[in-house]
């Protein structure tokens, strides 16, 4: 398999809806104080330390969106399911954040133009990550970075992207590209994992 055709074994779920339960899961919802502050702390080490406008690929209910907005950043999330945009403007309410329903390989944000783009959990389910990420590097203003937050879960039908191949692809859209391992660290998952996971910070 080539890094452009690393597409998905598994089924994509009903994010409508899944999007009632989806913040059960620790490191969705981040309820728990120690996993809230485990990702906080490491969004914290991702994102440019000026206030900074971000854009939440594939936002679900707008969890790392909200982090960065406590982090004094402006957020731009976007989604294509309905109840998850819902959710995150509900989460949202009140702060520099907009919300918009759409695609996330093809985001509908015009002309406008990011520091970050942010992706959880995301970018291993779209067709062609290549290309999206090529795509995705022409959102970003001079200096900006991607962090993309992704990995391999599950042993048996594993199903994901591993970091190799995604740095690969980043190569040639960055100037630096650095992969942070985020598998033996058991506060972001409120739980110990095996598997692959990781995140990649990728500067244009
Ligand atoms: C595993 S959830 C991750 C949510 C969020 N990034 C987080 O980490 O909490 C995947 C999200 O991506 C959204 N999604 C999947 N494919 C999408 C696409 N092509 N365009 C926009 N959103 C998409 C789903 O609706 C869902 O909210």
């Amino acid at each position: 398999m080539t890094n452009g055709e690393h597409a998905l074994t598994g089924t994509e779920p009903d994010w409508d809806k899944a999007a009632a339960t989806f913040d059960d899961e620790p490191d969705h919802g981040l309820r728990d104080p120690e996993v809230r502050q485990a990702w906080a702390a490491r969004l914290r080490s991702w994102l440019p330390e000026r206030a900074s406008d971000v854009l939440d690929l594939g936002c679900g209910t707008g969890s790392l969106s909200l982090l960065a907005a406590e982090q004094g950043h402006r957020v731009t999330g976007v989604d294509r399911s309905a109840a998850m945009v819902a959710l995150a403007r509900a989460k949202l309410a009140g702060r520099d954040a907009v919300f918009l329903r759409g695609d996330a390989a093809a985001p509908p944000v015009g002309e406008e133009r990011f520091d970050v783009v942010l992706v959880r959990h995301v970018l291993w389910a779209l067709p062609d990550p290549g290309r999206v990420l090529r795509h995705w590097r022409g959102l970003l203003r001079p200096g900006g970075r991607f962090v993309l937050i992704e990995g391999v879960w599950g042993t048996v039908s594993p199903v994901g992207i591993p970091a190799e191949p995604l740095t690969s692809l980043l190569a040639p859209l960055a100037l630096e590209v650095r992969v942070e391992s985020l598998s033996d660290d058991p506060r972001l998952w409120g739980r110990a994992v095996e598997d692959e996971r990781y995140a990649v910070v990728a500067t244009a």
